[in-house]
This record gives C-alpha cells, sequence and structure tokens, in this order.
C-alpha cells in the first residue's frame, strides 16, 4: 500500500531520524546512469517531501568501512507499507566511487541508511499553481511533492537533463497525471534547451497565483531564482551540495545566506525560500 509521506506536508514536524540496516529488495537501472533501489526496513519514520537519506556507499562488506568514508545523500523519493515492513525508494545516478558501489548491491544484500533528515517543503499555498523544475537527480527529490501537491491544487512539472536517457522517472509523473513538460539540452527528448527555457514564459503566462519549487544543479537553481524575482512568483529550492555527516556536525555543507552568515544545508535545508541564499557564493 503506498504510504503518504506525511500529512500534511506542510512544515509539520516529521519523524525523529532513524539508524537503519535495510535490505536492498531491488536495484536496477532506469536508462544510462540511472538507478531506482528499492530497500526495506522495519520501520520508516513519517518524512516529508525534500527530506533526505544518508546512504552507505555500497551494501556492507562491498569495501572497506574506510573506503569510501562517507555516506552519500539522497533524496528520499518514496515510501511503500509492505506487509509488515516498510520500503524505501531511492532514485540515484552513478557520479562517481560511491554510488558506483551502491549500483553493485544485490538484492538480500544490506545497506546502512540515516534519515529522515533536513526539512521539507511546505505545500502550494491555496489557489496557487506548484509549478516543480527538476534539473537531473533534482528530479528524484520532487516526486513526493508532486503527488502531494495534486492533492492541494494544479501542478505543472518540468523536467530536464542533458539527453533522453538521463531524464530521471519521467513515467512516474506521467502516471500522476501532472502537466509535464520534458527539456533536453540536445533536443532527444522534448523541448531542446534548458528547464528554464520552459519556466520563463510559463511565469509570465497567466494572471494565475503560482509557486517554484527547484531542485537540480545549482546553475539551475540560480537561474530558476533570477527568473522567479523577475515575475514576483516566489521560489523554493532544494539544495543539493556536497556533505559528510549530514546532521550538523562536520560544517561542510554550509552555505552563505543573503542575510549575512551561513546555514547548513543538511540541518536547516535542503529547502530554502531562494530569497534567502546568497546565490553569488554557492559553489
Ligand atoms: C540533499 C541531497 C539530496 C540528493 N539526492 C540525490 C538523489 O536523490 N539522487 C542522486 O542521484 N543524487 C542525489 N544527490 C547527489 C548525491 O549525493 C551525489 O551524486 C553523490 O554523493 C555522489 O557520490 P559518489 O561517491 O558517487 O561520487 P563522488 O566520487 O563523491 O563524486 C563524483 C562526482 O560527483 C560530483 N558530486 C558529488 N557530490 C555531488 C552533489 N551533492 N551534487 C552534485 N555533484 C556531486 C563530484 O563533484 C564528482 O564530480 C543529493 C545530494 C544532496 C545534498
Ligand atoms: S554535512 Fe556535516 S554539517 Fe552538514
Amino acid at each position: 500500500m503506498p504510504r503518504p509521506p506525511t500529512a500534511p506536508a506542510d512544515g509539520a514536524r516529521t519523524g525523529d531520524p532513524i539508524r537503519a540496516r535495510a535490505q536492498v529488495v531491488s536495484n536496477v537501472a532506469e536508462g544510462a546512469a540511472n538507478h531506482r533501489i528499492e530497500l526495506r526496513v522495519d520501520s520508516w519514520p513519517a518524512w516529508q517531501p525534500g527530506q533526505f537519506v544518508m546512504l552507505a556507499p555500497g551494501a556492507e562488506s562491498a569495501a572497506p568501512r574506510h573506503d569510501p568514508l562517507l555516506p552519500r545523500p539522497m533524496a528520499i523519493y518514496s515510501t511503500e507499507t509492505k506487509g509488515e515492513f516498510d520500503q524505501v525508494t531511492i532514485l540515484y545516478k552513478v557520479e562517481g566511487r560511491g554510488t558506483t558501489l551502491l549500483a553493485a548491491a544485490q538484492p538480500g544484500e544490506h545497506v546502512r541508511m540515516v534519515g529522515p533528515l533536513g526539512q521539507g517543503f511546505e505545500l502550494q499555498p491555496e489557489g496557487h499553481r506548484a509549478i516543480l523544475v527538476g534539473g537531473g537527480t533534482g528530479t528524484a527529490s520532487l516526486y513526493a511533492l508532486a503527488r502531494e501537491a495534486l492533492a492541494r491544487g494544479p501542478v505543472s512539472v518540468i523536467l530536464g537533463a542533458r539527453r533522453a536517457d538521463l531524464v530521471m522517472a519521467e513515467r512516474d509523473f506521467e502516471k500522476l497525471g501532472v502537466d509535464l513538460v520534458i527539456a533536453t539540452e540536445d533536443g532527444s527528448r522534448g523541448t531542446k534547451g534548458l528547464v528554464t527555457d520552459v519556466l520563463g514564459p510559463r511565469l509570465a503566462d497567466s494572471d494565475e497565483a503560482k509557486i517554484v519549487y527547484a531542485c537540480g544543479p545549482t546553475p539551475m537553481m540560480r537561474a530558476c531564482h533570477a527568473l522567479t524575482a523577475e515575475a514576483g512568483v516566489p521560489c523554493r529550492v532544494a539544495l543539493e551540495n556536497r556533505m559528510a555527516c549530514g546532521f550538523g556536525a562536520c560544517l561542510g555543507c554550509a552555505v552563505p545566506m543573503a542575510e549575512g552568515g551561513f546555514t547548513l544545508v543538511c540541518n536547516r535545508g535542503p529547502v530554502y525560500d531562494a530569497d534567502t541564499l546568497a546565490w553569488e557564493g554557492i559553489p
């Protein structure tokens, strides 16, 4: 039975994070470097779209515990109750050593995971259209949001990638019945160009109240913020910068705030009002 993250995703408190030794149910490639891993845990806490887990780089015993040492942050894509267990699904792209080891994890093996972590998205205000903009792996942070936001009002989703086989989760979004546009840089799927080429005209195309939620590479989110600021549309972003500990101890994820000072993305984020960030200082 599909399990909603938590009800409602509007800033309500989520469950405390747990440390889990999750069993791999399946781990399959979906297109070029994109993979989907389903992980079984005894019980998964309530969570909000936009929250993440720190996932071990690979199954236990796949590599020495110190190499690679650190877990990798991954958005919670969805959760489901299956009999007496909960199943957590993560969508990931193979980037480097950690995700290469993860892609080799076999059903029945175990992967360590801590979560849910960070602060998630608040749903769109009543009467607003939610426009979700996902670039590359940022798409994974937006699926649960799309599902919840649909219960509140109209939802448009713009997904982008460099080329067709890197677009994540297109079929899942189609099944939700959202207004969906795909953009690829080489034109091999959907509109040729960047997600922001699609977003710009959408912001101006009617007087309907709107809010934008964006997740993807920093230049994409920076551009989304610039467009929304110009159009006077609120914008929330989920940052995807590098993390080490995931719970506020190492200061490795600090980014500058518009008002001065820094914020720890793993703790206060990854979701922010885009106006509150000092974009020129974010790598
Ligand atoms: C909150 C959050 C949620 C995320 N959710 C997802 C997700 O759902 N699915 C997914 O595939 N990825 C997600 N990421 C990115 C993911 O954590 C990195 O791709 C992963 O850590 C790479 O690990 P690796 O060992 O394979 O690569 P490494 O060997 O560590 O690095 C390989 C290459 O990837 C780049 N890289 C490493 N970390 C990041 C990063 N955070 N963002 C962009 N480039 C990076 C490095 O610069 C390097 O070029 C998320 C990141 C954050 C912070
Ligand atoms: S990752 Fe360590 S403080 Fe955020």
